[in-house]
């Protein structure tokens, strides 16, 4: 098979690596790629993400016989869709699935239709009633703006001056665009929180590793929210009870509904949930892979990756099985200085190899290549991930990679899986 990967960051980084195992795999494409990625496909310039036809052009005349979609930015504007129209597996959901996390107010009016559990919510378009309604609920109070933004369009806000002004901010700032002429006010829920992957062909649907997230910039879980600073699978908090519990409430139901409503969904869901004292609840669903939960969950993939995507793309996942490691893997993200906020881009980063050399992966995700150096290009710049029988191994291995990478201004965590952590002593 010739697979084409759309997406140039960690989370395609390591997707292509995981293809790449596959002994159906004969040659893997990727736009645009990243120089991490280089070593396994084949990446392609000058095609821009927004461009479905010069996607689908080049798909064609690459003969690809599958692709991939990373980013939640192309699945939202139908690029399944165009390369399905000209007869080309793609997995990830279709336009109208895709909704799922481009509208958040879709994704809560399903969750209310099919009765799955989610923190309470009203949608507004009008910034008057959504400031009084914040003003009677009071705090801590949870505000979204409605479409993508990033995932810079939420404020979990301690108090209510707090909540009014992330309204005035989403609905008459000028930050958020369409994404910001509807908002979601919210419960605030409180829990851990844990994401579960599933891959599904519409009709059959199959849990992940589960996996957790650290989304603020500095230790202790503090300072401003990120992409994602580290992860680490298997979640503790998703015992095998809670995952099946998760399957049944969440996963079926949305599955079942997304077909109910003439929007089969397939490809990887993402739900982001919080594990309260009633049980998990969604946060979010995401249409993607998650970025950084991809670089802990694939390593611990069995079984070929492109045979499951393949299956999902042809309605035949029933018959696919897949099979985990059980072990565990940790990544931790090596950050330019000031991200989430501005940072400095083309520093040399030095390393990478000794990292490799001291059991761990590098996976890249903002850098570029200039003179035949590796140098920063972005906010995530890397993902050193370490697999080891048990997470408390596999953190003490991927900080043992880290170490020996070096840039200026290099921004990481320490205590990625201190939860974990804390939990297996206590
Ligand atoms: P989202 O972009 O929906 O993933 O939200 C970003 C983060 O905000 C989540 O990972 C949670 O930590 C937090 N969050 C979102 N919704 C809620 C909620 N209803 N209650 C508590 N925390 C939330
Ligand atoms: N790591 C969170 C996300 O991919 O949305």
């Amino acid at each position: 098979m010739n697979i084409l990967v759309i997406g140039g960051g960690g989370r395609e980084h390591t997707l292509a690596w995981k293809l790449a195992q596959s002994p159906r795999v004969e040659q893997i494409f990727a736009i645009p790629g990243n120089p991490g990625m280089a070593k396994v496909a084949q990446c392609v310039e000058g095609i821009s993400l927004d461009n479905n036809e010069m996607i689908v052009a080049f798909a064609q005349q690459a003969a690809i016989d599958m692709a991939v979609v990373g980013p939640e930015a192309p699945l939202t504007r139908g690029l399944v869709d165009a390369l399905e129209e000209v007869g080309i597996p793609a997995f990830g959901p279709s336009q109208a699935a895709a909704e799922l996390e481009g509208s958040k107010s879709f994704a809560k009016a399903m969750m209310e239709k099919y009765h799955i559990p989610t923190a309470r919510f009203k949608v507004f378009t009008k910034a008057e009633e959504a400031r009084d309604y914040v003003k009677e609920q009071g705090a801590p109070i949870v505000i979204k703006a409605d479409g993508l933004a990033a995932g810079k369009g939420v404020v979990v806000a301690q108090t209510v001056e707090e909540a009014i002004s992330a309204v005035n901010n989403i609905m008459e700032g000028n930050s958020f665009g369409n994404a910001g002429s509807r908002v979601v006010i919210e419960e605030c829920m409180v829990g851990e929180e844990a994401s579960l992957l599933a891959f599904t062909d519409g009709e059959t649907i199959v849990p992940m590793i589960s996996s957790q997230d650290h989304k603020r910039a500095y230790d202790g879980d503090k300072g401003p929210n990120t992409g994602g600073m580290g992860t680490y699978a298997p979640a503790p908090v998703m015992t095998p009870d809670m995952v099946e519990i998760a399957v049944e409430k969440v996963l079926k139901p949305i599955i079942a509904g997304m077909k109910a409503e003439g929007r089969p969904y397939k490809g990887c869901l993402y739900a982001g949930l919080m594990i309260t004292a009633e049980g998990p609840k969604v946060v979010e669903f995401n249409a993607r892979f998650g970025d950084p939960e991809t670089q802990v969950v694939l390593p611990l993939l069995k079984s070929d990756l492109a045979e499951i995507m393949l299956a999902c793309c042809e309605g035949k996942l029933d018959q696919q099985e897949i099979q985990w490691s059980d072990g565990a893997a940790v990544c931790v993200v090596l950050a330019s200085g000031g991200y989430p906020g501005s940072y400095m881009k083309g520093a040399p980063i030095h390393g990478l190899e000794e990292a490799e050399a001291a059991g761990t992966m590098v996976f890249h995700a903002g850098t570029a290549e200039k003179d035949g150096k590796i140098v920063t290009s972005g906010g995530r710049v890397l993902g050193v991930v370490a697999e080891a029988e048990n997470i408390k191994a596999a953190v003490d291995k991927a900080y043992a990679g880290v170490e020996k990478i070096h840039f200026q201004g290099v921004q990481y965590r320490k205590d990625i899986a201190h939860r974990a952590l804390e939990r297996m002593q206590g």
